[in-house]
């Protein structure tokens, strides 16, 4: 737990060998060379007042409150700005400062309301606290000129509200918005007594550029900008550091708290992977967790068509339990299986493939990751001999060269985004590979040198091309290649890449980017220095989506950019435990540590400590799951924090599987699509009730506290424990840090973590052991993981999904900002102020010769099924590509996605559909039978009771 209010050391920290002494009031200071005055004099514990400056944003010298006196130099220096210097005397207090300090906040408070009684910023505004330090007493000016006491308010955006009154323009807002967000959507406007803060050309929030991050708000010194809820309720009085449970990033966040209730999040500057930043989905969209929609009461029912009945804990479970075993003694042991999630704690998807491997007795167990991950588990796994990146997020500010594949940052992963946009301002160049021009391509300040705008299915033979033009023109980092990777593979692999069917001008036609684009991007890359690469969804979602992953690690290797800062191959996972769940044995083939069921002494050393016989063959991965359903073969699932109805493609295919099924148990915060379905429902618990740990996209594990008591009474780890029990497989854990002992005495790259050393240390990046116990921020060092780095022939083969006279488009799918996966948590939040249903992009060509205009109604078909989605006209979009987000269920982007899967893995292959558009008037037959389906389920879901829902 944290004080609320954190010290400030006024500017950034400086690090560096090389250190300074000077003496501030007397006293000797040692700090690295480069740190300002300030900071060096509040690490003493020396504060000098300030207002414009604050330690996440580079000084700016403004409001001259910080001035200081410094021997041999004249006038009053300000201390934000000025260096520190060896042998330096600083004086920070007399009667000269004083004085000056007093006439500032004097012209300060002359023109700012004395509403301080009833100000929200009252307790924290560093405006009052100023005017106390320095002894203010009378304002001679009085307040009857000029002022702007009656401003507007900005009240338009739906989280925090801009009272232009209260502005002192200190610019810190501007500053935050250009150096920590990178939006650049703030300006100072006019000059002198006019100056204002503007957003965009004047506009309001909410129709400027600004994308909600908060950051403006965070370091707003006075009430100006503040959140709606601290308005609305007050101030915290305690405060719980946890981490953001929506995407891969996985920022740090402290709970600030009244009692039990979430005063607002604030972004922890000693968070290692956001450092004090946050995007609008973690620091504002968190209503979800209380929204009237959520069920805290489990329910059963028999059949699909009866109405849900709200019962006791013991009779939910106990009824979960007898039909599962039911269901094994009729259909066999493999007729059941579980689905772990990438939403839940680390110590909750372990305690669910525990279940199902010792429980039930089988391997069936899969996990999210299938549909989005699982090619860079196999890809990366196979290469470099690690399932997971290479690097820390602050590695990418040594990148000189940084390659975008296939991810769309500044959606999906918007802290980061704002990081790797502060690196390519300084300097970093940029290469895009991607069929839509998404936001990196052009924004403030930052411009793709190419953006390699490749037709969707053919990214394999894009690497490979790229990959010839660094064999072919002498790029090979030669010595790193001979000193740490298989001579052999590589000798394959440059005889294969080297072939001319290989080069950029035999494969222009296919991949449609020009040959000149790709050499000049594959000479960047080799030869700028440091070059790294990120990657997404665009890469993994793809017949050839493990092959892909391949073709980057092979690129990666060949020029010598692994094991070292500022390179790397980074996957950027989409949600907040994507990475955990896949290492903690979630998939059907492999224990926790990506260790193969078959492995006699591993599965040995589970089976003695878990006390049954553990089988050796794969189980079903969850498209198996639903084939076998369908053959009447597989009859009970559990599902865990998942909504497969809605995440998984060729929608009337699963809907189909899941309604063959006896028993299908739910356990999640709302009615989603998948409960539709289920027979049982067990009310789960979001991240604010919960202890665990989540794992980033960087390998970072890190502490998930409980802010607040299970809205359901039971946290989800303690519901698997419950059902554990109750089919007859004992687990007795009191506290979650016990399962994490679990894995950590069982998962060799886990030894060294601890709730006790995550407490310490803040977060942990695995492999975390003996050899590296404070964890291991780059992979790779020195030699890969499995030895030596394995190059594999990349083989571009077309995918099968093809475009024809009745399907001439290719549909690629995508997410945004403002929602998240398939919206459960953020369609229940004001986010849906700025995404409010799912459109379909499509070129303006495409559209004007399908008579199609903006707004429209647009049928798109697929072979695999049709939905109607609203056009949206832009030439973001390629022509013969169209383009669509899946953050709401009647949208129906999966009853179009087809079954297609990534040869290696059964990824689907979300992002290349045929399909055709037209113009039409009313919704397709599945959405008519959706709402239907739905409106039924509603109304069966009802008959529980009000009871059910926390907002009884
Ligand atoms: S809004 Fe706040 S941060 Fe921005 S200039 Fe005004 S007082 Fe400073
Ligand atoms: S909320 Fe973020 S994007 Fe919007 S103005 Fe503030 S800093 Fe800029
Ligand atoms: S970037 Fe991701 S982890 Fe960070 S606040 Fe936003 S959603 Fe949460
Ligand atoms: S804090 Fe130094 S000039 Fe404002």
């Amino acid at each position: 737990m944290l004080s609320i209010v954190e010290q400030d050391y006024g500017t950034p920290e400086r690090t560096g060998d090389k250190l300074v002494t000077l003496t501030i009031d007397g006293f000797e200071v040692t700090v690295p060379e480069g740190t300002s005055v300030m900071r060096a004099a509040a690490l003493s514990q020396i504060r000098i007042p300030k207002l414009c400056a604050t330690e996440q944003l580079e000084a700016f010298g403004s409001c001259r409150l910080c001035l200081v006196q410094i021997e041999g130099l004249k006038g009053l220096p300000a201390s934000c700005t000025t260096p520190v210097a060896q042998g330096m005397k600083v004086r920070t207090q007399n009667t000269q400062l004083a004085d000056v300090r007093r006439g500032v906040m004097e012209l300060y408070i002359s023109d700012h309301p004395l509403d301080c009684l009833t100000c929200p910023a009252n307790g924290h505004c560093e405006l009052q606290d100023m005017a106390g330090v320095v002894g203010l007493r009378e304002v001679r000016y009085g307040y009857d000129g000029a002022n702007h006491l009656d401003a507007p308010k900005d009240i338009s955006n739906p989280y925090f509200t801009f009272d232009a009154s209260k502005c002192i323009v200190c610019s810190r807002c501007v500053r935050a918005c250009d150096e920590q967000q990178g939006t650049l959507a703030l300006t100072i406007q006019a000059r002198g007594f006019d100056s204002k803060v503007a957003a965009s050309q004047d506009a309001p929030f909410m129709d400027s550029e600004c994308v909600s991050c908060g950051a403006c708000v965070q370091a707003c010194p006075t009430a100006t900008l503040s959140e709606n809820t601290l308005i609305q309720k007050g101030q915290a009085e305690h405060s719980i550091t946890t981490t953001c449970a929506y995407c891969g990033v996985g920022c740090s966040f402290r709970a600030e708290m009244q009692g039990e209730e979430v005063v607002r999040m604030v972004p922890n500057k000693n968070g290692h992977a956001n450092h004090g930043h946050s995007c609008v989905k973690g620091r504002f969209a968190i209503g979800y967790a209380t929204h009237a929609d959520r069920i805290v009461k489990p329910m059963i029912r028999s059949k699909l068509s009866d109405s849900w009945r709200e019962v006791s804990w013991e009779e939910a479970i106990g009824y979960a339990a007898s039909e599962l075993k039911r269901i094994q003694a009729k259909y066999g042991r493999d007729s059941i299986g579980g689905i772990t999630s990438s939403r839940c704690t680390n110590e909750e998807t372990y305690l669910v493939q525990k279940l199902v491997r010792a429980g039930f007795g089988n391997n069936n167990v899969d996990t999210c990751a299938r549909v989005c991950h699982s090619p860079t588990g196999y890809g990366l796994k196979n290469t470099l001999g690690e399932s997971a990146g290479t690097q820390n997020f602050d590695s990418v500010m040594k990148a000189d060269v940084i390659f975008v594949i296939g991810a769309n940052p500044t959606d999906g992963h918007p802290v980061f985004a704002s990081q790797m946009k502060r690196r390519l301002r300084q300097g970093a160049r940029l290469i895009v590979a991607d069929p839509r021009t998404i936001d990196l391509v052009r924004s403030p300040h930052i411009a793709a040198e190419h953006h390699l705008q490749l037709r969707p299915g053919t990214n394999v033979a894009l690497i490979n091309s790229l990959a010839h033009v660094i064999v072919t023109e002498g790029l090979v980092k030669e010595d790193f290649v001979r000193e740490r990777c298989e001579g052999d593979s590589f000798a394959k692999w440059r005889n294969f890449i080297a072939l001319e069917k290989n080069s950029p001008e035999a494969m222009q036609p296919i991949t449609g980017v020009p040959a000149s684009e790709v050499r000049a991007a594959a000479r960047l890359y080799a030869t700028a220095g440091n070059g790294a690469i990120y990657y997404g969804l665009g890469v993994t979602e793809h017949s050839q989506g493990s092959t892909m992953v391949m073709g980057i690690a092979n690129l990666a290797m060949a020029t010598g950019n692994l094991g070292r800062e500022g390179v790397g191959v980074n996957p950027l996972r989409g949600q907040n435990n994507v990475q955990g769940s896949c290492d903690m044995g979630s998939f059907p083939h492999e224990f926790p540590g990506y260790r193969h069921v078959s492995d006699d002494s591993v599965r040995h050393q589970f089976e003695s400590a878990w006390g049954v016989p553990l089988r050796n063959d794969p189980g079903l991965r969850i498209p198996n799951m639903f084939e076998a359903a369908l053959d009447g073969e597989f009859k009970g699932l559990y599902i865990e924090g998942e909504d497969i109805a809605q995440s998984d493609p060729n929608t009337q295919h699963v809907t189909a599987a899941l309604t063959s099924m006896e028993c299908i148990i739910v356990q999640d915060l709302f009615l989603n699509e998948s409960a539709k379905f289920a027979h049982v429902f067990l009310p789960g618990s979001s991240f604010l009730e919960k202890d665990g740990t989540f794992t980033n996209a960087e390998r970072r594990i890190s502490l998930v506290r409980k802010v607040m008591e299970p809205k359901g009474g039971y946290a989800d780890w303690q519901i698997t424990q419950l059902l554990a029990n109750a089919v007859g497989y004992p687990m007795n854990y009191a506290h979650p840090s016990e399962i994490m002992d679990e894995i950590a005495r069982l998962t060799p790259t886990f030894t060294g973590v601890s709730f006790a050393r995550l407490n310490e240390l803040g977060s942990i990046q695995w492999p975390c052991n003996a050899e590296h116990p404070d964890g291991t921020p780059t992979m790779h060092v020195g030699t890969f993981v499995r030895g030596k780095g394995k190059f594999l022939v990349t083989e571009y083969v077309p995918t099968q999904e093809k475009v024809n006279a009745k399907y001439p488009l290719l549909l690629t799918t995508g997410r945004i900002l403002s929602q998240y996966n398939v919206g459960a948590q953020t369609r229940r939040t004001e986010n849906n102020r700025w995404h409010d249903e799912d459109r379909v992009e499509i070129h303006p060509h495409d559209a004007e010769e399908r008579g199609i205009a903006e707004g429209d109604w647009v049928g798109i078909a697929s072979r695999a099924g049709e939905t109607v989605l609203r056009a949206r006209i832009t030439e973001r979009v390629q022509p013969g590509v169209v383009y669509t987000t899946f953050h709401f269920p009647e949208s129906g982007a999966n009853v179009i996605t087809t079954e297609n899967s990534d040869w290696a893995t059964n990824c689907p292959e979300y992002k290349v559909t045929a399909v055709q558009a037209t113009r039409v008037t009313q919704p397709s037959e599945w959405q008519r039978r959706f709402r239907k389906f739905t409106d039924t389920q509603q109304s069966l879901l009802k008959s529980a009771g009000a009871d059910v829902f926390a907002g009884k």
